[in-house]
C-alpha cells in the first residue's frame, strides 16, 4: 500500500524489525544504552543544546505536556492558529485555564507577524504564544523565523510554545538559534515511526517558566521526565518498543543526512504540487507556505471526496487524507513525508489521474 496520509507514515522494515524485539528492563542498562545512544540525535534533528525529553504520548499529548509544565491558570497566552491544530493547541491552554486569545488566519493562509505583532502590543503581559509550525489540516508552514523573531521583539519574556509535530524531522526547525522554548514534534510523521512517542524540546526560560507554573500536571511532568532522563530512565513504563524503533531510524536518518531529508522533502512535494496542479487541480495553501510535508488540494466542483479516497484505496492502493472539521469533503491531503521517494508521488499521481473521472471531475491532462 502507497499510505499517502500525513501520517501515520511508512516504516522501513529495519524499523519494524526492530520493534519485534523481545522486552528488556524499562530501568535497566539496554534501555539507558538506547536512550543515551538516541538523546544526541534528538538534539541534532532540533538543533538544540536543550533537553529533549521521550514522552510514550500522541502529539497531543506533547503539546498538553508543553502547556501545563509551563503556565498558570489566568495567564495571558496568545494562540495563533492557521487550521485545526492551531484551534487544538488553543483548546488545551483553554482547557487548563489560559486566558487565550485566539488569532485566527482563514484556512490555507499562514499567519501574518505584522497582526501578531498588533496582537501582542494590545494584551501586554502576554505570558506565551502557541506557534503551529506545519499546520497538516491545511498544507500551510508558517513562516516560525519570522513569527519568532516578531515574539522576540514584541514580548521579549513571552514563552515560545511550538507545535512542531508534522514538520521536525522533514522541515528544518532551528530551535536555538530561533529562540523557541517548548518544540514538540509526534513519532508518526517525518520520523519513520509508528505513532505513540512524543519529542518534547525545553528551553532554560522554559524551566524558568516551570518552576512557577501551576497548571495541574502528573504524567506529563516534565520534570519528572527530566529527573529521569538524566540517570538513563523515564518515570513511567515507556513505550519500549518504540524506543527500539527510534533507535534505527535516527540511524537511517543521520546516515541520510539531515540536509539531503530536507531536500528531498522538498522534491517530492513540488512534485506533488506541480502534478496536481497539471491535473487542473488547485492547492488550499497560499503557495508562498505551502508545506513540504503534506499538500492539501481543493476538491473542485462535482469532485466527491470520499468516492475518490475510495477508489484511490481499493483499486490504486494508494491512501490519501481528507479533510478535517469544516475542510471535510472540500479538500483531500497528500502527505509526502518520512519515508518517500520520488516514486511514490509520481505512483500517486498516476493514480489520481485515473481515479478522480470516476469520482466525477475529468482531469485537465495526464499527471506524469
Ligand atoms: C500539526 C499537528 N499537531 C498535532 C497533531 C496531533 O498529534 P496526535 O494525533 O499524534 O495526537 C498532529 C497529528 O496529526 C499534527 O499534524
Amino acid at each position: 500500500v502507497n499510505l499517502r496520509i500525513p501520517g501515520p507514515t511508512p516504516c522501513p522494515p529495519d524499523v519494524l524489525a526492530a520493534m519485534s524485539r523481545p522486552m528488556v528492563d524499562h530501568r535497566g542498562p539496554e534501555t539507558a544504552e538506547i536512550l543515551a545512544r538516541v538523546a544526541p540525535k534528538l538534539k541534532a534533528a532540533f538543533q538544540t543544546e536543550n533537553d529533549v525529553l521521550l514522552v510514550t504520548t500522541s502529539g497531543t499529548g506533547g503539546l498538553e505536556s508543553a502547556v501545563v509544565n509551563t503556565l498558570s491558570p489566568g495567564d495571558a497566552v496568545l494562540a495563533v492558529s492557521i487550521g485545526n491544530f492551531g484551534e487544538r493547541f488553543s483548546g488545551i491552554a483553554t482547557a487548563y485555564g489560559a486566558d487565550v486569545t485566539k488569532l485566527k488566519f482563514e484556512n490555507g493562509a499562514a499567519a501574518d507577524p505584522t497582526k501578531v505583532r498588533a496582537a501582542l502590543a494590545e494584551r501586554p503581559g502576554t505570558r506565551a504564544v502557541l506557534i503551529t509550525h506545519n499546520e497538516t489540516s491545511t498544507g500551510v508552514t508558517n513562516p516560525l523565523a519570522d513569527l519568532a523573531a516578531t515574539v522576540r521583539a514584541e514580548a521579549p519574556d513571552a514563552l515560545i510554545l511550538v507545535d512542531a509535530v508534522s514538520s521536525l524531522s522533514s522541515i528544518p526547525v532551528k530551535t536555538d538559534a530561533w529562540d523557541l522554548d517548548v518544540v514538540v514534534s509526534g513519532s508518526q510523521k517525518g520520523w519513520m515511526l509508528p505513532p505513540g512517542l512524543a519529542f518534547v524540546a525545553i528551553s532554560a526560560r522554559a524551566w524558568q517558566a516551570n518552576e512557577t507554573a501551576r497548571m495541574p500536571r502528573y504524567y506529563f511532568d516534565l520534570k519528572k521526565h527530566k529527573q529521569a532522563l538524566d540517570t538513563g530512565s523515564t518515570p513511567w513504563t515507556p513505550a519500549l518498543s518504540l524506543f527500539f524503533g527510534l533507535d534505527v531510524a535516527l540511524e537511517l536518518l543521520e546516515a541520510e543526512g539531515w540536509e539531503q531529508i530536507y531536500a528531498r522533502h522538498q522534491h517530492c512535494a513540488d512534485l506533488t504540487r506541480q502534478g496536481v496542479k497539471r491535473l487542473g487541480l488547485e492547492l488550499l495553501a497560499d503557495e508562498r507556505y505551502a508545506s513540504n510535508t503534506v499538500t492539501a488540494v481543493k476538491a473542485p466542483p462535482g469532485l466527491d471526496v470520499s468516492r475518490l479516497r475510495k477508489t484511490l484505496r481499493e483499486r490504486h492502493n494508494v491512501v490519501v487524507g481528507g479533510g478535517q472539521a469544516d475542510l471535510s469533503g472540500k479538500i483531500f491531503r497528500i502527505g509526502h513525508l518520512g519515508l518517500v521517494q520520488e516514486e511514490d508521488i509520481r505512483e500517486t499521481l498516476a493514480a489520481l489521474a485515473e481515479a478522480l473521472p470516476v469520482a466525477g471531475y475529468q482531469p485537465a491532462a495526464a499527471a506524469v
